[in-house]
């Protein structure tokens, strides 16, 4: 079945949040506008205030405000701390299924912090609205804040959710790139059969964003680099570079190697933490976050190791930070070299545009003997025009149930295992955590 014959109500908690404005809603206009979304679709928007339709998408691109959610977007008051009011929300979506004229699935979107979801899908639960098989629960990262709560997040929601029912998002995965690295690495023999330690000398994946925590203070303090954005994003690039690739064609076969890839991460073992993580903080933060006192970093990197025989040697680091010199989201694949000059690079990039870029060496045409390093590069815009949102792909693949490109909750807590060691040293002292002037381009902090 495709998604457009899938009659579906997407129920969003958290539809006045900053992400459903800057991705969800943009998202669900542009997949009815490109005819993928169903026939029969309905966005019901949970709000504990009063608020409107129009209100709510008052704050969003005039396309939106115009389009498909001006007329399908229901709103929904209810105090979500109130297990009533489930039963109230209940009676509404059977109503709403009534008018729509056919059974529809029920996709449940949680874009609220994850001390918020634990009791949301109770009352889910208890109410009864978990219960069909065609009832999902789509969740936001972070999943949990440390290896024990992921692990009480997981139990808790499998007491009324069966995993085939749960879509963890982690919008990295779905972005076009990182399911191209899947086939460009697994597709192409030059690259099949150098992809380990014989070749390749080291391996990066860089997230640096130019901007800053753009008033997320609560959720940001709470959360820190490393919660937001290595924990969920850079684990899982990490994994799909260093999984095995699966055999042409057999993409449903992903998450099992991302998964056997993350269990053979770890930090290096036997040395203090500081020898391989570095912290810092961008000045300015604690205005920002009105705490004078704040310790939380903005940025980290981190240098791990893994124990599958094909990467022995080879230092993976992850880095990522808020207020760098630029927005730049690339994997970094150094290779070996015996002579200077024959040093070959390999980067994926994400951000600022999506573009493959091979760097070699060359001998500039001329009468002198003069070589030179030079790129190739494969420009995804040029060649196939403009590339869609990852949240675009997140939302469809809900829709028709497809899990490929979700985080499972083996996952999550394989990333929560290679970080606890982190977070447990970090939660005794803060000597280490640096202070950095926005701008600063990452590579100075590593
Ligand atoms: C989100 C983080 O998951 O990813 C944000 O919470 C970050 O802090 C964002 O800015 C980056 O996503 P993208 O797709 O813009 O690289």
């Amino acid at each position: 079945m495709t998604a457009k014959t899938k009659p579906t109500i997407l129920i969003v908690v958290g539809i006045t949040g900053d992400l459903s404005h800057r991705k969800l809603l943009p998202a669900i206009e542009q997949i009815v506008k490109a005819q993928a979304a169903p026939e029969k679709f309905e966005v019901v928007g949970i709000s504990r205030r009063d608020v409107t339709a129009a209100e709510v998408l008052k704050g969003s691109m005039a396309e939106v405000q115009k389009g498909f959610l001006s007329k399908h977007l229901n709103m929904f008051q209810m105090d979500l701390s109130n297990p009533a009011d489930y039963n109230r929300l209940k009676d509404y979506l059977k109503e709403l299924e009534v008018q729509m004229g056919a059974p529809a699935q029920r996709l449940f979107y949680l874009s609220v912090p994850p001390q918020i979801s634990e009791p949301i899908i109770r009352c889910l639960g208890e109410v009864g609205l978990a219960e069909s098989s065609d009832t999902k629960l789509l969740l936001e990262k972070p999943f949990g804040t440390d290896l024990t709560s992921a692990q009480e997040l997981i139990t808790q929601t499998r007491k009324y959710f069966k995993e085939e029912q749960i879509y963890r998002i982690d919008h990295y995965l779905a972005k076009d790139m990182a399911q191209n690295l899947v086939v460009f690495r697994g597709g192409n023999s030059l690259f099949k059969r150098t992809w380990n330690k014989d070749f390749i000398e080291r391996i990066q994946v860089v997230a640096s964003e130019a901007i800053d925590i753009e008033g997320r203070t609560t959720f940001y303090e709470q959360t820190g680099a490393l919660r937001d954005v290595v924990q969920s994003h850079l684990l899982q690039l990490a994994a799909l570079t260093l999984m095995q690739s699966p055999e042409v064609g057999q993409v449903s076969e992903v998450p099992k190697h991302r998964l056997a890839a993350l269990k053979q991460l770890q930090l290096p073992a036997g040395q203090p933490i500081t020898n391989s993580v570095k912290r810092a903080q961008y000045k300015g933060y604690q205005r920002d976050v009105n705490n004078p006192d704040s310790r939380t970093e903005t940025f980290v990197s981190l240098t791990l190791e893994s124990q599958d025989p094909a990467w022995a040697g080879v230092p993976i680091q992850l880095i990522t930070g808020k207020s760098l010199k630029e927005k730049l989201t690339e994997i970094r694949i150094t290779y070996k070299k015996e002579q200077q000059f024959e040093a070959n690079e390999l980067v994926i990039k994400f951000q600022p545009h999506e573009e493959i870029e091979l760097c070699l060496w060359i001998k500039v045409p001329g009468y002198e003997w003069r070589v030179e390093r030079h790129f190739l590069q494969l420009e995804f815009n040029e060649q196939f025009g403009e590339i869609r949102e990852a949240y675009e792909q997140v939302l469809l693949d809900a829709i028709v149930g497809n899990h490929t490109f979700f985080t499972s909750s083996e996952e999550v807590l394989e990333t929560w295992r290679i970080l606890q060691p982190i977070l447990s040293a970090w939660s005794m002292q803060d000597q280490d955590l640096q202070l950095y002037p926005p701008g600063t381009d990452y590579q100075e902090l590593m």
